[in-house]
Order: C-alpha cells, then sequence, then structure tokens
C-alpha cells in the first residue's frame, strides 16, 4: 500500500497515536508539528527504521495562512498523493469575559477552524481522486456550555458544521467525518489532581478517562467505513448522554 495520510498536530498525545496506528495498518504518515520538531523527528526516525520512507515531517504554523499553503503543498510533493486528512491540531485555552483580544480569536479560530477548511481546500483534488477521507477532530463541549471556552467552542463548532456541509458537498468522492472526544487526556502542561480527576470520572458512565487509543480506534474506524460521512462519532464513555 502506498497511501499516505497527513495528520496535524501529530508529534505527541492524540496525533501521534493516530499516525501510529495507520502506520501500522500500512499508512505512509506526513506528520505535522508547529513547535514540537524533536518528537516529530524521533516519530518519522521510529517510523522510517521500521520502512524506509514511510514518514515525513512538515512544521507549520496553522494561525498563519501562508504556513497552511505550505503544508499542503509540501506534503503534495513530498508523498504525490494524499489519501485521508486528519485536522487534529487544535490551540485550547480559557477566554473568560473580559479577558480576550483580537490575538485569542484569531489564534483559536485558526487553527481549529479556519487551517482544516482551507487545509480541505487545497487538498481537494488529490483527496478526489483518490476517494479519500476528512476526519475533523471536535469536542464532546460543542453540544453542551463550557464556562470560558466561548471562542474554542465557537470554532469547534463551526468545524462540526463545515464536517456536514462538506460531506455533502465533496460526496460521493470524498467522505468527511469528525470524532468528537471527551475527557481524554488532561490538556497540555495542567495536570489535574486526583480528586478532579475522580469527580471527572463520576460524570463518565464508562467509569475512566478516555486515552490516545480510544480515538485513533475511532480514527480507524471512520477510515474504513465507506459508507459513512456527515457523522460525528462521540468518543466519550457516556459522558454526553
Ligand atoms: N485531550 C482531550 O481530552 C480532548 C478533549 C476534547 C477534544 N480534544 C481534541 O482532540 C484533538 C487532540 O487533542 P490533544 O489533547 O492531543 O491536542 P493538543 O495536545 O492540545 O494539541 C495537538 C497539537 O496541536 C498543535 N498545534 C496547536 N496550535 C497550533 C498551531 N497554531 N499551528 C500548528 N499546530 C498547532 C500542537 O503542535 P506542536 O506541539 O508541534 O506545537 C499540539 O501538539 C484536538 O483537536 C483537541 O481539541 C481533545
Amino acid at each position: 500500500m502506498n497511501q499516505t495520510i497527513l495528520i496535524t498536530g501529530a508529534a505527541k498525545r492524540v496525533g501521534k497515536e493516530m499516525a501510529l496506528s495507520f502506520f501500522k495498518k500500512g499508512w505512509n504518515i506526513i506528520i505535522h508539528y508547529n513547535n514540537s520538531i524533536e518528537d516529530a523527528q524521533s516519530l518519522a526516525d521510529e517510523m522510517n527504521a521500521q520502512r524506509k520512507n514511510s514518514a515525513f515531517i512538515i512544521q507549520a504554523n496553522l494561525d498563519n495562512a501562508e504556513d497552511v499553503l505550505k503544508l499542503a503543498e509540501t506534503a503534495l510533493s513530498l508523498s504525490g498523493r494524499i489519501d485521508g486528512l486528519i485536522n487534529n491540531a487544535s490551540t485550547f485555552y480559557p477566554t473568560p469575559m473580559g479577558s480576550f483580544s483580537e490575538e485569542h480569536w484569531e489564534a483559536l479560530m485558526g487553527s481549529n477552524l479556519k487551517a482544516p477548511l482551507f487545509l480541505t481546500q487545497f487538498l481537494c483534488e488529490t483527496l478526489r481522486k483518490n476517494k479519500g477521507f476528512i476526519i475533523n477532530i471536535t469536542d464532546i463541549n460543542v453540544n453542551k456550555a463550557l464556562t470560558n471556552h466561548s471562542i474554542y467552542l465557537a470554532a469547534k463548532s463551526g468545524l462540526q458544521t463545515i464536517t456536514q456541509s462538506l460531506a455533502k458537498e465533496l460526496a460521493p468522492d470524498i467522505r468527511v467525518n469528525a470524532i468528537a472526544p471527551g475527557a481524554i487526556l488532561e490538556p497540555p502542561n495542567v495536570t489535574w489532581t486526583k480528586e478532579q480527576k475522580d469527580n471527572i470520572i463520576k460524570l463518565i458512565p464508562m467509569s475512566r478517562m478516555g486515552n490516545e487509543k480510544d480515538i485513533a480506534d475511532a480514527a480507524i474506524y471512520l477510515s474504513e467505513a465507506e459508507y459513512v460521512t456527515g457523522q460525528v462519532l462521540n468518543v466519550d464513555g457516556g459522558k454526553s448522554l
């Protein structure tokens, strides 16, 4: 198989696990990163050691429109084809009323909403030609309120809406779905206390936090589910019920 998938924000955490899962299925992987160059390089080295020329890394700040175009162009020139795109990269932080500026708006909208849409446009032709798929990673909180996160949630809600609109627009050539994770990992640079974790777990019917593999398994499913498009798959242990 020489199918290639581009996964944004794939150097660490959920993105890395998805990259490893697709690699194990025989896919070639384009690992996009912004700051995590060492993690991206060591992940690519690990894959290339097992299968030569199976992984590439590309740096891009998705807040920057020129970088987004450069990411698409470089990905295509490195691999010659893209069959799958996972829009996973995300900026996440609270923006309580009275605290935010245009800069916060641009950053939260950039990686979570604008870049996924433009990346899709830039890669549409190759995805169409290869009968490919797109998976957008949203958030279970889109369907609920999340105090102090109005900009982040507006961006993820937009990403969910785009998923459904594009599924119709790009069918039957490209399938477009979303995964809405629940409580999977602590936000980067945040450590919850045991009490905080316990309080979250109490709200989850499956009685545990999710993990990276739960999301990666869902991504593999959506990549193979040939009659599924325009769906949002909640991977949240039942928390949203
Ligand atoms: N973790 C959870 O419990 C949870 C819950 C709900 C939804 N989600 C969603 O699931 C996905 C994966 O979650 P995660 O926790 O693994 O994500 P994460 O660690 O917060 O972010 C993934 C990557 O996004 C990249 N990124 C952030 N801003 C960027 C920018 N401006 N340009 C380019 N790259 C940028 C970073 O790359 P570098 O490190 O290379 O800079 C980062 O490693 C995200 O879409 C997230 O919103 C996660």
